[in-house]
């Protein structure tokens, strides 16, 4: 486990950040990548600069929001957390700027939004790619002039807050197919922090699994302290989809089924690889139903609605049913189904973590 002291400020040591927090929520990893992206949050946290925190899920995302605001000079300020993706586009800007009683049918008493909440502190935007687009300007506003009004209010109302936002999405991607604004894309990439995936700093996961296996072992009053190299070489070898959240997941289950000072991991499956879809010809054909299969993912197989994927591709909803039939497109039985689900990682890998440990 990691070291809580570090004075040697080397390229070696670990970030102060990362130092600092073992008493709350530690960072733990000694990795190179990882390293710069603790440094970088150092150097960051103290300004008040807006940092773009971008990474895989599970990759710690929002741990490294509140250690930028634990860092800042905001810390005893609130930090406010609003995640874009779990609520109704409809009640978002209501959640993020309150609203005036009678604003609209329902609002019966006026409401505090969450940047005036954070005023003083931090707002932490996650999922920010799924901000609709008739919303992103007064984002923009509230990021450039810090000002906003409720909804349904005329007054103008100044805020003193800090933005840290994270995605797990292309961005820069959504901006090329104008499903988000470009100035807004600029102004919340000040600072992007890109956290690595786990399967690219296999050297962090050895420090990982000891401090969840000795975190989980003392809530559930075990007593674990052999971890069999074996255990451990198959969970380096191992690709880690959901990254820390996963392997996090995988340790628990494996301390509750440990009956003894051997943390014993849950016992493998043997799955076949979801096999790849096959390789699209570079065929009109191919190019449409490769175009259409990503906007229908993003918008979680919502077809239908103001955020389904036929608003998006500006087509009714009944000509896209028959243009995805065409194309021979339909719903994977795993596939989110709600229209707020949070969006599916744009990093599709090929294996489950619990397929085969041995194999790596
Ligand atoms: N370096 C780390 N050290 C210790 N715990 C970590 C680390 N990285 C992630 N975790 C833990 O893994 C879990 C997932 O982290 P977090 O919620 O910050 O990820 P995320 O990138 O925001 O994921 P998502 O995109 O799915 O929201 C949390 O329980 C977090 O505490
Ligand atoms: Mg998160």
């Amino acid at each position: 486990m990691q070291s809580a002291q570090s004075s040697d400020r080397s390229e070696d040591s670990i970030p102060r950040i990362a130092a600092e927090r073992v008493a709350a929520r530690p960072i733990i990893g000694n990795s190179w990548s990882l390293r710069q992206a603790l440094k970088q949050v150092e150097i960051v946290a103290p300004t008040d600069a807006t940092v773009l925190v971008l990474g895989e899920t599970g990759t710690g995302k929002e741990l490294i929001a509140r250690a930028i605001h634990d860092a800042s000079g905001r810390s005893r300020r609130p930090f406010i957390k609003i995640n874009c993706a779990a609520i109704p586009s409809s009640l978002l800007e209501s959640e993020l700027f309150g609203h005036e009683r009678g604003a609209f049918t329902g609002a019966v008493a006026q409401r505090i939004g969450r940047f005036e909440l954070a005023d003083g502190g931090t707002v932490f935007l996650d999922e920010v790619g799924e901000i609709p687009l008739e919303l992103q300007p007064k984002l923009l506003r509230v990021l450039q002039e810090h000002e906003f009004e409720r909804l349904g209010g005329t007054r103008t109302l100044k805020v003193d807050v800090r933005v840290v936002a994270a995605t797990n999405r292309d961005l820069r991607g959504m901006v090329g197919t104008q499903r988000f604004r470009d100035d807004l894309y600029y102004r919340l990439n000040v600072f992007p922090i890109a956290l690595p995936p786990l399967r690219e700093r296999p050297e962090d996961i050895e420090a990982l699994v000891h401090h969840f296996v000795h975190q989980f072992a003392r809530r559930m009053n075990r007593h674990i302290d052999v971890i069999p190299s074996d255990t451990l070489e198959a969970l380096r070898r191992h690709p880690w989809p959901g990254n820390v959240r996963e392997l996090e997941n995988v340790i628990q289950r494996a301390v509750i089924l440990s009956t003894d000072a051997r943390l014993t991991l849950p016992p493998c499956r043997v799955e076949p690889a979801p096999q790849s879809p096959p390789k699209e010809p570079e065929t009109l054909k191919g190019v449409e139903r490769a175009f259409i299969a990503r906007v229908v993912e993003e918008a979680n197989w919502v077809i239908g609605g103001p955020r389904g994927a036929a608003a998006r591709l500006g087509l009714k909803r009944t000509t896209l049913h028959s243009l995805m039939k065409r194309l021979g497109l339909s719903r994977p039985l795993d596939a989110g189904g709600a229209e707020f689900d949070a969006p599916r990682s744009y990093h599709r890998p090929g294996q489950m973590y619990d397929e085969n440990w041995a194999a790596g």
